[in-house]
């Protein structure tokens, strides 16, 4: 196929934007919805200065039947990079209506509208979340689904929505079936090395990453290290960070392997996107002190409820059939963390 039309659901998000820019680079067409729930219009718009090019933009809400079916009539969309969604984990368990309607109807709507207009190639963001709590602290993509939050259960139950679709088509041997890469991944962080786009959390951030960067720059006091006596060398949690520009050339590839032999007949496939090797909540701290310079100042704090001590991607799948790995070291996430940071000590406002 040549050069494929990709919409971008969720494109103006964190990961999204950074999505949109390397689709951009790669010589892709892109196509962005987003109701800027939680992103603003300035990530685009960024992504269109750094690489001269241009993407289209739709504000509107996944939930919206016909402003996608607008979409889909007026451009050619060969693929479907699904981002959109909300992905609070605490807020999640407040308010867990409105995580499934957006994020399990929202999902319905679209493949619904893509099937109408026969677009039946999907890349879907999932995330670890969807293992709960596995035997082993090293995930492998057979191990079963048992998510522990709404949020987690709302990336199961999209993914089995996906799944059962795709097993449709199948068993109806039709003629364009579905072929779906469902990435799951563990921990994104970091920004593009321009400094000029990167994650901007709405109010006090509760991930680890923005919240260190935040205490760095003076914005926020005083880290809390959530719990020292895990059963891990230091005692503090333990997970699979991985870069964010490493994550979205995860989904680049993922878009040529729908092409290939492996999802001819139609497919839905589930991969890990990780490093397959964890970091310390200290290890970061540490990390991020040697390489800006700056001191973090933190305490510890009791365990944060929902926690587990330790888990990391088994990569292998990925690396297998999409030929991705990871690219980036530790140093590459926090210097660009900082960058961004330092450069947009506001964010986008
Ligand atoms: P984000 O909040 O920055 O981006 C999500 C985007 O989707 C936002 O721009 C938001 O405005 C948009 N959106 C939400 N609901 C929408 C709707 N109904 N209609 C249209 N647009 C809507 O989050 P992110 O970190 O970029 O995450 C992107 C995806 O990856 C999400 O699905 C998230 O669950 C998943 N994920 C994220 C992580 C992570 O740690 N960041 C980990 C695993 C999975
Ligand atoms: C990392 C480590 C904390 C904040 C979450 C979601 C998950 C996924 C990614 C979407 C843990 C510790 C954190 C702080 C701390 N998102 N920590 N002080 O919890 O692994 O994953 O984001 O799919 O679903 O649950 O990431 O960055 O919040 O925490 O000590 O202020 O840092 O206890 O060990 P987590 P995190």
């Amino acid at each position: 196929m040549n050069k494929q039309t990709i919409l971008v659901t969720g494109g103006a998000g964190y990961i999204g934007s950074h999505a949109c820019l390397e689709l951009l680079q790669a010589g892709f067409d892109v196509v962005v919805v987003d109701n800027l729930c939680n992103s603003k219009y300035e990530s685009l718009a960024r992504v269109q200065q750094i690489t001269g090019k241009t993407l289209k933009f739709y504000p509107a809400d996944i939930r919206d039947k016909a402003a996608l079916t607008v979409i889909f009539q007026e451009q050619a969309i060969d693929t479907v990079i699904h981002f959109a969604g909300l992905k609070a984990v605490g807020e999640s368990c407040q308010q867990p209506l409105r995580y499934f309607e957006n994020n399990v109807y929202g999902s319905i709507v679209l493949i619904e509208a893509m099937q109408q207009a026969n677009v039946k190639q999907m890349v879907f963001s999932s995330s670890a979340t969807v293992y709960g709590e596995p035997p082993s602290t090293q995930y492998v993509e057979h191990f079963p689904m048992a998510a522990v939050n709404p949020y987690g259960r709302t990336k199961a139950m999209v993914e089995d929505i996906l799944r059962d679709v795709s097993t449709a088509d199948q068993l109806a041997q039709a003629e364009n079936p579905w072929k779906i890469a469902l990435l799951r991944y563990f921990n994104p962080i970091g920004a593009h090395d321009s400094g000029l786009i990167g994650e901007d959390p709405n109010g006090i951030p509760n991930n680890l990453m923005p919240y260190v960067s935040q205490v760095a720059i003076g914005k926020l006091a005083q880290l809390s290290v959530f719990g020292d006596d895990y059963p891990t060398p230091d005692g503090t949690g333990i997970r699979d960070y991985i870069h964010v520009v490493d994550l979205v050339k995860g989904h680049i590839k993922a878009i040529t392997a729908l092409q290939g032999d492996l999802f001819s007949g139609g497919a839905c496939k589930a991969y890990n996107l990780g490093a397959g090797k964890g970091y310390s909540v200290l290890e970061i701290v540490s990390a991020f002190e040697r390489v800006t310079g700056q001191t973090i100042n933190y305490k510890i704090a009791p365990r944060r409820a929902g926690d587990l001590a330790e888990f990391f991607a088994d990569p292998a799948l990925a690396l297998k059939e999409l030929g991705w790995q990871v690219e980036k070291s530790l140093d590459d996430m926090v210097a660009d963390t900082w960058a961004w940071q330092t450069k947009n000590p506001q964010g986008y406002n």
